[in-house]
């Protein structure tokens, strides 16, 4: 008897530490801690002026950092639209389309659904392209970093 009190006690030590640490608030702009990229408080309005809009120009295929990186897209693609009923991607870059189009044919893995049955057209799950892949401007980073990829495999 003892014992399941202690252990429900402590139960409830813990519940209570777990919601103290949900209920800390994460913003510390004000201290000097976390600092918002627009350089604004994070509650602010928007600043006056925002950066002009880049447009990527049409380039050759751009390297790849890692091994399993989604390939950037080298070409401008506002307009491209991809709704339930079109894919504007698919027009060039589906397996009957590549070789008028001139584009990478989408991959093979591209065909596969999550349970891994093979289809003969794009998976649900590949569907939405700029989940993954995304225009490229040449823009300043926001956040500067020294990534590399894994030795053996540059
Ligand atoms: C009008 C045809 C066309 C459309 C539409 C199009 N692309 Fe492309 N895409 C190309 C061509 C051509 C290339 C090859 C590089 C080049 O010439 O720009 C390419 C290259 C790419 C690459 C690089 C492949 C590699 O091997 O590095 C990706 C990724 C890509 N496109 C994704 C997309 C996505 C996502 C969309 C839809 C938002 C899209 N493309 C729409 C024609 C198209
Ligand atoms: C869930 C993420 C994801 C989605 C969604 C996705 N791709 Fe990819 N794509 C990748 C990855 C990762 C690779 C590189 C590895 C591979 O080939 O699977 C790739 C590779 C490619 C390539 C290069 C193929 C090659 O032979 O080098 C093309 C072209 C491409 N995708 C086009 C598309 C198009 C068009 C769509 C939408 C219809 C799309 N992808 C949707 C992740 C994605």
């Amino acid at each position: 008897m003892k014992n399941t009190s202690r252990l429900f006690s402590t139960a409830l030590a813990a519940v209570f530490l777990g919601l103290s640490l949900v209920l800390t608030p994460v913003g510390h702009a004000a201290d000097g801690g976390l600092k918002s990229l627009r350089g604004a408080e994070i509650q602010a309005p928007d600043t006056e002026s925002a950066d002009p809009f880049k447009n990527a120009k049409d380039s050759a295929p751009i390297e790849r950092n890692y091994v399993q990186q989604p390939p950037l897209i080298p070409h401008k693609s506002d307009g491209y639209t991809v709704t339930k009923n079109f894919n504007k991607c698919m027009d060039c870059h589906a397996w009957n389309r590549y070789k008028e189009t001139g584009a990478t044919k989408v991959s093979l893995t591209h065909f596969k659904t999550r349970d891994g049955q093979e289809l003969s057209n794009i998976s649900p799950r590949r569907y939405f392209c700029q989940q993954c892949h995304v225009s490229q401007a040449d823009a300043k980073p926001l956040v500067a970093n020294q990534f590399a990829p894994a030795q053996g495999m540059r």
